[in-house]
């Protein structure tokens, strides 16, 4: 039965399909909290959550013309909620020190390539989001998938011995791929494969709210990689061309963010996948900047750029990173999964 608010309107819950129980009590807490903001009624909150903003986070660091624009508000209302937003969160101050602490829990998970692992610091690192785009073909997938496979090992193996959460939006999972990087890992196969959990998201706003949804799951299930791919396909196509592009990366924002809280409550890896096009249309530049924008806006985060050499072997160049060094590796797409390259 839909849920009425106070005017007898319909509430859009966020839906969280199976992954949670209690969606229904999750979008009155979320109202309850929008509403706490001042010039925030319910049909104000409302039409907030609808559009994805769920978090004063999220209003926090929006912008007010965005805002506006995507949820029809009044921009002057737009920009008071922003700031009451703003106010309302505790931006906490922290020394280095205690900073350094909290970073001492970053664990990695290892790609299955030395060179590839060197490049990242050590390998996919948790509390982090890690963007590998490409063009088609330059194993975007197969990465995502070694990494399913990987998490699950023992740590002095390079794993955090968790399950992964496969966020599928293009429909390219092949579970067959993990059972024989499983096996090549030495993993028990039928293990490794109730380890990943898989959901197809139909569309951008199913995939927001998966995501959104997650918490618990997260939790239940001992999940310590989130794989999205790709991240940018459905917003791509539900908002296409340049006149869209604004409240596109907006989205894309939000959902990054919510992808990065989890990452850093959970202590968890973020992978995501973002294809580039072969003729973009919108495309200016240097690729690996301009390339669906800088998706991840102002969270920290490790851009990686893939792309073909010979044969099976890619090139990897890390880019944007806050604090490794730029770099370039090769790594090889083999049948036992991600490797160095044997020659
Ligand atoms: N079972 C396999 N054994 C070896 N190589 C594979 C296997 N499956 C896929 N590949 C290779 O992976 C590449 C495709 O990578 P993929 O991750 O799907 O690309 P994308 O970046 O488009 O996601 C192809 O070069 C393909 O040959
Ligand atoms: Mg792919």
């Amino acid at each position: 039965m839909p849920k009425k608010d106070k005017d007898g309107e319909d509430v859009k819950p966020v839906e969280s399909d199976n992954l949670s129980d209690d969606g229904l009590n999750e979008v009155d807490l979320v109202l309850e909290k929008l509403t706490e903001l001042p010039g925030v009624g319910e049909a104000t909150a409302t039409k907030l959550v609808e559009y994805g903003f769920t978090t004063y986070e999220s209003l926090a660091v929006a912008n007010a013309n965005e805002l506006s624009a995507i949820t029809g508000l009044p921009q002057t209302l737009a920009q008071k909620i922003i700031s009451s937003a703003r106010a309302q969160l505790k931006f906490t101050i922290k020394t280095a020190y205690e900073l350094e602490q909290e970073l001492k829990d970053v664990r990695r998970i290892t790609t299955g390539s030395l060179n590839f692992n060197k490049l990242l610091g050590g390998g996919v690192e948790t509390k982090a989001v890690t963007e590998f785009f490409g063009e088609f073909g330059t194993g975007k997938s197969q990465l995502a998938f070694q990494l399913s496979v990987n998490v699950q090992l023992p740590p002095e193996k390079g794993g955090l011995q968790g399950t992964t959460l496969f966020i599928d939006t293009e429909g390219t999972f092949v579970p067959t791929r993990i059972r024989s990087m499983a096996e090549a890992q030495g993993l028990n196969p039928e293990n490794a494969l109730q380890n990943v959990y898989w959901i197809r998201a139909i569309n951008s706003d199913h995939q927001i709210a998966i995501v959104e949804g997650a918490k618990d799951f997260v939790q239940k299930h001992g999940v310590r990689l989130i794989a999205v791919d790709s991240v940018t396909s459905l917003f791509r196509s539900e908002y296409p061309g340049r006149e869209n592009l604004a409240s596109r990366q907006q989205k894309l924002n939000l959902h990054l963010h919510s992808l990065l809280r989890l990452a850093e409550i959970y202590n968890l890896a973020v992978v995501v996948t973002n294809q580039v096009m072969a003729t973009p249309d919108m495309f200016y530049g240097d690729p690996t900047r301009a390339v669906g924008g800088n998706i991840i806006g102002h969270t920290p985060n490790n851009r990686v750029y893939l792309r073909k050499s010979k044969g099976q072997k890619r090139i990897a160049r890390l880019v944007d990173s806050s604090y490794l060094e730029p770099g370039e590796v090769v790594f090889e797409i083999t049948t036992q999964g991600i490797r160095d390259p044997q020659e």
